[in-house]
């Protein structure tokens, strides 16, 4: 098969390599799409290594038929369209997935929308609503609000009836954000959030899903409530901030730390069966629809890599793979 392979120049290549077989619990899937992540582009420039025992190949997610299933497979079948959540490998014609990660294309969506669910669907829920523990009528601060998860999580607030604020880079960004079901927003070039999220909500924040980390440290434990829980699920403002160790206390704080590609197997099929039962109808009623910016063929990965890195994004970028 042909994947995308990374050079020691960070340069990425479309080359033959070879075709992974599925072990007993494993499905292969021919790859129609997959997606490019924040966590792809740092792999490629060699800071986020996979999980020990997972593909080297870039790519968290993708949409396509499966092609071979392991002997001990029962619910899937070869030529049943799907999508599936990896640890890595989606960048390829082929990947082998545990049959646990993987589940059906969403009736009426297309292998391009396919592939932009998984990764952010799956940190928006995990996060929001199992680390969180995010309740029905509770406010909820999204930064990086335009971005993939950030489009994903303003989806989910919208549908569990918590009113949710963004924070991002543009105007133009604001205004899709407010159309797909933001209550309020706030340009970060524009100065500090802290005001704009006071007067959103006086009393304060009960969730903030935060990829930003430590610039944003000091101004997110301020707009939380009492009780208000911080999940940090990246660190694009810096990996280290001084702590307000007495707010903290006194207002009862949560500081959750979360990643997904790292957890086990069997949390991540608990957690894709979660989705199946709580998203897959609202994907299949157009309740939920993964936001796809602009779609390249993998060919041209560097280029929506340059693309994503450039901030201009609303959503997802999407490598479609020719037939
Ligand atoms: N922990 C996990 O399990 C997990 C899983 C998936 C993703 N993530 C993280 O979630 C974040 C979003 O991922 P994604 O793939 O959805 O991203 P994305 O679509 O590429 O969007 C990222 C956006 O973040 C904003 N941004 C960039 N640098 C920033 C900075 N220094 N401070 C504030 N905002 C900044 C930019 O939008 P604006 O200019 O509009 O602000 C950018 O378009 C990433 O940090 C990613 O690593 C974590």
């Amino acid at each position: 098969m042909h994947a995308i392979l990374v050079d020691d120049q960070r340069h990425l290549h479309w080359r033959e390599t070879e075709t992974p077989a599925p072990t007993s619990h494993e499905v292969r899937i021919r790859v129609h799409a997959t997606a490019v992540n924040r966590a792809d582009t740092l792999q490629a420039r060699g800071f986020y290594p996979p999980p020990p025992g997972e593909s080297p190949i870039l790519g968290l997610e993708c949409a396509g038929e499966v092609d071979a299933v392991g002997d001990a497979v029962t619910r899937w079948r070869v030529g049943d369209a799907v999508v599936a959540l990896l640890a890595g490998g989606g960048y390829a014609e082929q990947v082998v997935v545990p049959e646990g990660q993987v589940l059906p294309l969403p009736a009426g969506l297309d292998f391009v929308a396919g592939a932009a669910i998984p990764e952010v669907f799956a940190t928006a829920w995990l996060n929001l609503f199992k680390e969180a523990r995010l309740q029905p009528g509770e406010l909820v601060l999204l930064h990086a609000g335009a971005s993939g998860v950030g489009t994903a999580a303003i989806q989910l607030c919208k549908q569990f009836d918590n009113p949710c604020f963004v924070t991002l880079g543009n105007q133009d960004k604001l205004d899709r954000c407010l159309a797909l079901g933001a209550d309020g927003g706030h340009l970060r070039t524009a100065g500090e959030f802290e005001p704009a999220v006071a007067d959103w909500a006086t009393d304060g924040v009960d969730v903030i899903l935060d990829p930003v980390g430590g610039a944003y440290l000091e101004q997110n434990l301020k707009v939380l409530r009492p009780d208000g829980r911080l999940v940090l699920i990246g660190l694009m403002g810096g990996a280290s901030a001084p702590i307000g160790l007495a707010q903290m206390l006194m207002k009862r704080l949560r500081l959750i730390g979360s990643t997904l590609r790292s957890r086990s197997r069997g949390d991540k099929a608990e957690l894709m069966a979660d989705m199946e039962r709580n998203l897959w109808p609202l994907f299949e009623c157009d309740a939920l629809r993964p936001v796809v910016h602009t779609h390249f063929p993998i060919q041209e990965a560097d280029k929506a890599f340059a693309l994503v890195e450039s901030n201009q994004t609303f959503g997802k970028v999407v490598l479609t793979l020719a037939d």
